[in-house]
């Protein structure tokens, strides 16, 4: 299994923070943000990561993150050039992913929960992780019937149908490498994540599991002022980087 950290775009709602730095190396409390979803990485035994980033500050990971040696792995670091949309991750990574399995996580979100066993006992197609949240329409939304199977996902739908949205780490098989090569851009202009998720879905290899501790999507101001106070009261026993 292969890791890939997202860590790119141009975090336009952190302005005018993110005009000198990346949000994902904007504090959250005392770790870069990015160290958040690098742990849910490394406890899961990922060895090998690629850390996708804008131009303009790949210097800055670097000089952060180094060769991944200090924390016992490899880092490879690959330039995304536009934002282009999540499932360009796995276009940028196709070289990087081969013919493994792989697992996405966002640079700004922050996982509670040890993921390590999904992680590891992973065995094809395709798994997310779902997380009941007052304002589903922020997100991809996930419906579930009453045997709790997945039966449909949505992009920022303006009518959820339910209040669980995916969340993001994202576990595939090799063969998403060529689905996300296959994808049309959406309205917004970006190849959707979601697409991704809905092949699989469709051919009844999408596993969606429920995941029942804290996260945070901290893209916003708000949910960045709650990732910081999350950090600091519950997160320190968890990390280990
Ligand atoms: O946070 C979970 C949500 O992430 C999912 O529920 C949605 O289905 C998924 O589309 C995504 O929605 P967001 O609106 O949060 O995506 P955003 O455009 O904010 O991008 C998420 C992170 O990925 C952000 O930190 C920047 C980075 N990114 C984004 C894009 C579009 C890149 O590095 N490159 C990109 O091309």
């Amino acid at each position: 299994m292969r890791g890939i950290i997202l860590s790119g775009g141009s975090a336009t709602r952190l302005r005018p923070c993110t005009k000198v730095t990346s949000k994902q190396l904007l504090p959250v409390y005392n770790r870069p943000m990015i160290y958040y979803p690098l742990n849910t990485l490394l406890k899961a035994g990922i060895k090998e990561i690629l850390i996708i980033v804008a131009p303009e500050r790949a210097g800055d990971y670097l000089n952060l993150l180094g060769s991944g040696r200090k924390f016992g792995v490899k880092f490879t670091y690959e330039v995304q050039d536009k934002p282009k949309g999540l499932a360009d991750a796995f276009i940028i990574g196709d070289n990087f992913i081969d013919e493994d399995d792989v697992v996405m996580i966002l640079g700004d979100n922050i996982f509670e929960d040890d993921l390590s066993r999904e992680i590891k006992n992973f065995k094809g197609g395709g798994r997310v992780f779902a997380k009941k949240v007052p304002d589903p329409e922020r997100f991809g939304v996930v419906k579930f019937d009453k045997n709790n199977k997945a039966t449909s996902i949505e992009e920022k739908p303006n009518r959820p149908k339910s209040n669980y949205c995916v969340t993001g780490l994202y576990i595939y098989d090799k063969r998403v490498v060529g689905i996300a090569k296959n994808l049309k851009p959406s309205n917004r202009g970006e190849i959707e994540i979601t697409d991704i998720n809905n092949w699989y879905l469709k051919r009844d290899e999408l596993d969606v599991k429920l995941i029942k501790g804290e996260w945070i999507d901290a893209g916003t101001f708000n949910s960045l002022l709650r990732a910081q106070n999350f950090a600091k009261e519950k997160m320190h026993d968890k990390l280990i980087v």
